[in-house]
């Protein structure tokens, strides 16, 4: 049997990268992880590291922006996976330039992790962020560089428990507000299983070069679909308000509202799933692994009753 491929997570102690990390470990791959000097000392961040030191994770010390010690990591593995934040996304142009020297990546994966931003009926801020990563995309498809675009859709850990209702931190349980009509429909998916998928297509030649979307059945509701599912579970019904589009679009401009901006590509545009995924550019996560157990929507909601 061929050998697992060596990663390298660069990003592992961000929001996904840790359970991308942690999927990369429990996979049996060599998974390596660059950290930030200054990183180690933040008491949050050092509890994830211990994390990984005991599950194997082998720690490099680097930076992005100093490129030999970047080099130096990608030299010691056959596949990066990136998972630099909103923000940083156009800096993986550092990360393209590294491999290019290594000249030893069998694959990347960019830091893509949300909707195919392709895709997306993009206000600002989020339109340069849709433009950056797709820059970065062109850019290793020019270099030639292999490659897998992960697109894993709504982190559930983003949505619950307080179901993007603003100003709540735990579940509704006697109103709701609605953008849009409440129609369309969202891909909510847990962060362990995004770790997991993303480590399962590491070695697989059928996600080489193409999109990788995280599409679970059980795991498309649409704001409607998901609070009627809310009232069943705890016997109450909620006051539902909707939000008209063009309000949303006003509050978008007035304020420059990342997170708003992205709800209204979800959920008012419905452009995680209003498209159907063709086989010469992508490939659905849950139908590749059957074997994969994933959390459902379903079970999410039994934790929070
Ligand atoms: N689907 C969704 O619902 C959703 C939600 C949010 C984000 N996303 C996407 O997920 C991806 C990752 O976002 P995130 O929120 O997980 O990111 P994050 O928490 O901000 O983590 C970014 C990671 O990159 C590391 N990093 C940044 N600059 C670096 C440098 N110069 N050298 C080495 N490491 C560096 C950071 O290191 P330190 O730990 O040292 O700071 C951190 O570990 C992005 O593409 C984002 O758009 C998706």
């Amino acid at each position: 049997m061929a050998e697992k491929s060596k990663i390298l997570i660069i990003g592992g102690t961000g929001y996904i990268g840790k359970f991308v990390v942690e999927a990369g470990a429990k996979s049996g791959h060599p998974t390596f992880a660059l950290v930030r000097k200054r990183t180690v000392s933040l008491p949050y961040k050092a509890r994830i590291i211990d994390g990984f030191k005991s599950s194997g994770v082998t720690l490099l010390h680097g930076d992005v922006n100093d490129k030999e010690s970047l080099v130096n990591a990608i030299k010691q593995v056959d596949v990066v996976i990136s998972t630099h934040g909103t923000g940083q996304i156009s800096g993986q142009a550092k990360i393209i330039a590294a491999i290019k020297e290594a000249g030893n990546i069998k694959r990347f994966f960019p830091s893509e992790f949300g909707s195919d931003m392709t895709r997306v009926t993009a206000f600002e801020p989020v339109k340069t962020e849709c433009e950056m990563k797709t820059q970065i995309r062109r850019t290793i498809e020019a270099e030639g560089i292999p490659y897998t675009y992960v697109y894993c859709n709504y982190f559930a850990g983003y949505f619950f428990p307080a179901f993007a209702q603003p100003g709540l931190s735990s579940p509704p349980r006697d109103k709701v507000i609605i953008l849009g009509d409440g129609n369309p429909r969202a891909v909510l998916n847990d962060e362990r299983d995004i770790g997991t998928y993303t480590i399962k297509a590491v070695d697989d030649p059928r996600t080489l070069n193409k999109s990788l979307y995280i599409k679970p059945t059980k795991n498309i509701y649409s704001f409607n679909e998901i609070f009627s599912l809310w009232e069943k579970k705890i016997g109450k019904t909620l006051k539902r308000t909707y939000v008209p589009e063009d309000q949303i679009l006003k509050r978008i401009q007035e304020s420059m509202d990342f997170q708003l901006a992205i709800d209204h590509s979800v959920f008012v545009k419905g452009d995680q799933t209003n498209f159907e995924i063709d086989p010469s550019f992508g490939v659905e996560a849950s139908e590749l692994y059957p074997d994969v157990k994933y959390t459902t929507v379903e079970e999410l909601l039994d934790r929070l009753v």
